[in-house]
């Protein structure tokens, strides 16, 4: 379960303080998912790097199945992060000299030598998203497409509790955009993962459902 409260974010500048996120709650379920809506420089990539413990609010509280990400300073942010989240972005951020196996391993390299079953979890979820033949091949070898069905195997390896993906498929067309955006539904209710989605796009957020709207830095139903 996810618990956020009246969370609030400022970024402070020469200008004075920009008051982004103004009283944020949101409770999640397990299972459930989530869709974010809201004009460019609303704050939706603000409000999914505090819910992922990338950046701390300025107030307010965030507690996953209980636990508080930023309880444990820098180091213990990183393991919850690992453990915990899921994160799919608009650029899909894939190692570029590393084959589409390794960049999918990745976030189980993080504790150190990489165990026989996720190895053969890390294939069975590229066979997932439909690029069984394409473990060896590098980012740059794949499609906009592809590479992005990388980044959606890497993000659930380790069956994070909650998924985080922000503008997924921004960059895509869209058969390719609803490839992507159905194996992010599919995957997370394999594992029952919590889902928010930030996306523009209509035919997304009616597939992913729980359409929310941030609007004057609070969320909407
Ligand atoms: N690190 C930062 N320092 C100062 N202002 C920032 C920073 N990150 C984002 N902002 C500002 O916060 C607002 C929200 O940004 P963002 O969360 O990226 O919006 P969205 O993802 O909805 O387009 C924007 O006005 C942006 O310029
Ligand atoms: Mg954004």
């Amino acid at each position: 379960m996810l618990e956020v409260d009246a969370l609030t974010k400022e970024y402070l500048s020469a200008a004075g303080a920009l008051r982004v996120l103004d009283g944020v709650s949101l409770r999640m379920r397990a299972g459930e998912r989530i869709t974010v809506m809201g004009p460019s420089g609303s704050g939706k990539s603000t409000l999914l790097s505090i819910l992922g413990a990338l950046d701390e609010p300025t107030s307010g509280t965030v507690r996953l199945d209980g636990a508080d990400p930023f309880a444990g300073g820098t180091v213990g942010r990183a393991l919850f992060r690992n453990r915990r989240i899921g994160f799919v972005f608009q650029e899909h951020h894939l190692l570029d000299g590393c084959t589409a196996l390794d960049n999918v391993l990745l976030p189980a390299l993080a504790g150190g030598s990489v165990p026989a079953q996720i190895e053969d979890r890390a294939r069975g979820l590229l066979d997932r998203v439909g690029l069984a033949a394409r473990q060896r091949h590098m980012p740059g070898e794949l499609s906009g497409g592809e590479r992005q069905r990388v980044a959606v195997a890497r993000a659930l390896l380790l069956a994070p509790r909650l998924i985080l993906a922000d503008e997924p498929t921004g960059q895509l067309d869209s058969h390719a955009a609803g490839l992507v955006s159905e194996l992010l539904v599919e995957l997370a209710a394999e594992t029952g993962g919590m889902l928010l989605v930030v996306t523009h796009s209509v035919a997304i957020a009616a597939r992913v459902g729980g359409i929310h709207r941030l609007v004057d830095g609070r969320l909407m139903a």
